[in-house]
C-alpha cells in the first residue's frame, strides 16, 4: 500500500454518539463520512488517519481498513491471509498482535482465527506476535466475510497526554468533547462546569476555543507502521493555534484536590493562562462577568439506595442555583438517573438516547438559553 492509496478509515465512537461525531468528522473535511453503528466511516489514504488522530476529538480510535477476506473455515482464513501484502502497512522489526472477532458465520473461535492470522503475517513479513505488542490488527469476521484493519491510534484517544491527575468519575476527554459540540458549543463563548472534578470540560472547551489540535504532543500507533512518514507527520503537528479568545473558562468543585489537579491539568494542556478554577460548592456559584455561555458538567451519578436524598438535594441546588442567576445560559448536564435530572426544575429539552460510560448508561439533559 503506497502511503497515498485510499481505503475506508473507521473512527470508533460509544454507540449513540455517532451523529455528533459525524458532524465532527463532517466540519474537519474529511471525504465520504457516514454513520455506521460504533462510530464514523470516510475515506481517505494514510496522511488522513493521522489527521482523523490529531484533529478528531470525538474518536476513541482510528482505525484503516486494509483489505477483506471471503473466508467459510480457517485453513481458508489462513491461506488468504498469507496473500495480505503485509510488509506495505506492518514492519517486519515491530511486534504486532491480532484481536479476532466472529459473528454469523462459519468461523465462530475468534481465539483461533487471530492465531491463523498471526501465523500468517510471522510467515510471510518475519514480525513477531506478542501480547503487548504496539501494533493490533483487528479481524472481524462477520457473515463470512474477514474484515481486516490497523489500529492506528494505539493508547484509546481520551489520553491527550497532558492530564497528570484524575479525579473520580472523570469524564473521558472524547466524550466530553462530543457533549460540548451537542450543546452547540464550537469555542466561540465562555464555559462554566460547577462540578469540574479533574477539569476535563473547561480544559476541552478553552482548547477548542484555541484551536489546539488535541493529539498535537502524543505518540499513535501509526509511527511505527511502514506508511509512516515522519517529516510530513511533524509538519502536520507544527500548524499554529487560533488568536486567544476575549473570554475566559471557569471550573469550580468543592474538593480542594479537585482544583489543584484542573489546575495542573490545564497548565500541562496550555490553556492555564485560559482558565479560572476556584474551590467552592455548588450553591456558591455566580455567572462570570462578560456575555453568557455554556454551563456544562458530570454531577455525581446515583447509585446506591442510601444516596438518594443527599443527591436530590445537590441536583435541586444546582438546578435553583441556575435558574436564579443564569439567566441568557445554557446547560448542558450529564446523568445516569433522568429523575435526578427531573430534580434540578431546569426546563430541559428531549433528550437523544443514552450513551455507554464506565459501566452505566447516561443521557446529556440540555436546555435552550434560560429565562
Ligand atoms: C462526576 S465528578 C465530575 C468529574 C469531572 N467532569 C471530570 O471529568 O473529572 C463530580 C464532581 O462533583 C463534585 N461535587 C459534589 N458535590 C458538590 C457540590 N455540592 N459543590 C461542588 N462540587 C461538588 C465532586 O467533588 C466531583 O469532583
Amino acid at each position: 500500500m503506497k502511503p497515498t492509496d485510499h481505503f475506508e478509515i473507521f473512527l470508533a465512537t460509544a454507540p449513540g454518539l455517532e451523529a455528533v461525531l459525524w458532524e465532527e468528522v463532517k466540519s474537519l473535511r474529511f471525504r465520504a463520512a457516514k454513520q455506521v453503528p460504533g462510530g464514523v466511516t470516510v475515506n481517505g489514504n494514510w496522511r488522513d488517519t493521522w489527521r482523523a488522530n490529531l484533529e478528531v476529538r470525538g474518536a476513541n480510535k482510528v482505525l484503516a481498513r486494509i483489505g477483506s477476506l471471503r473466508v467459510f473455515h480457517l485453513t481458508e482464513l489462513e491461506k488468504r491471509a498469507r496473500h495480505v501484502p503485509w510488509s506495505n502497512v506492518l514492519r517486519a522489526d515491530v511486534p504486532f498482535r491480532v484481536e479476532a472477532t466472529c459473528r454469523t458465520s462459519k468461523i465462530y473461535h475468534s481465539g483461533a482465527a487471530a492465531q491463523r492470522i498471526e501465523k500468517a503475517i510471522r510467515d510471510t513479513l518475519g514480525a513477531e506476535p506478542a501480547k503487548d505488542a504496539p501494533i493490533v490488527v483487528m479481524a472481524r469476521i462477520e457473515n463470512d466475510l474477514c474484515t481486516i484493519s490497523v489500529d492506528t491510534s494505539g493508547e484509546l484517544l481520551h489520553k491527550r497526554g497532558f492530564k497528570v491527575a484524575v479525579a473520580k468519575a472523570p469524564m473521558r476527554e472524547t466524550m466530553a468533547a462530543l457533549f460540548l459540540r451537542q450543546c452547540g458549543y464550537v469555542g466561540e463563548e465562555p464555559v462554566v462546569d460547577p462540578m469540574c472534578g479533574s477539569g476535563t470540560f473547561v480544559i476541552e472547551a478553552a482548547e477548542i476555543a484555541m484551536g489546539l489540535k488535541p493529539g498535537r504532543e502524543r505518540p499513535f500507533a501509526f509511527e511505527q507502521l511502514a506508511t509512516f512518514d515522519g517529516e510530513v507527520w511533524n509538519e502536520m503537528r507544527r500548524a499554529p493555534a487560533a488568536e486567544k479568545p476575549a473570554f475566559r473558562f471557569y471550573g469550580s468543585d468543592r474538593d480542594a484536590g479537585a482544583i489543584e489537579m484542573s489546575r495542573a491539568n490545564a497548565a500541562r494542556a496550555g490553556v492555564g493562562d485560559l482558565t479560572d478554577f476556584q474551590q467552592h460548592a455548588v450553591s456558591d456559584l455566580v455567572p462570570p462577568t462578560g456575555p453568557p455561555g455554556l454551563v456544562i458538567a458530570n454531577a455525581p451519578y446515583g447509585g446506591r439506595i442510601g444516596d438518594r436524598k443527599r443527591l436530590e438535594a445537590l441536583y435541586r441546588s444546582l438546578g435553583e442555583t441556575l435558574r436564579t442567576r443564569f439567566s441568557g445560559w445554557r446547560v448542558g448536564l450529564i446523568t445516569n438517573e433522568p429523575w435526578l435530572a427531573k430534580a434540578t426544575g431546569l426546563p430541559f429539552l428531549p433528550t437523544t438516547a443514552p450513551v455507554a460510560h464506565g459501566g452505566m448508561r447516561v443521557t446529556l439533559f440540555r436546555t435552550d438559553p434560560l429565562p
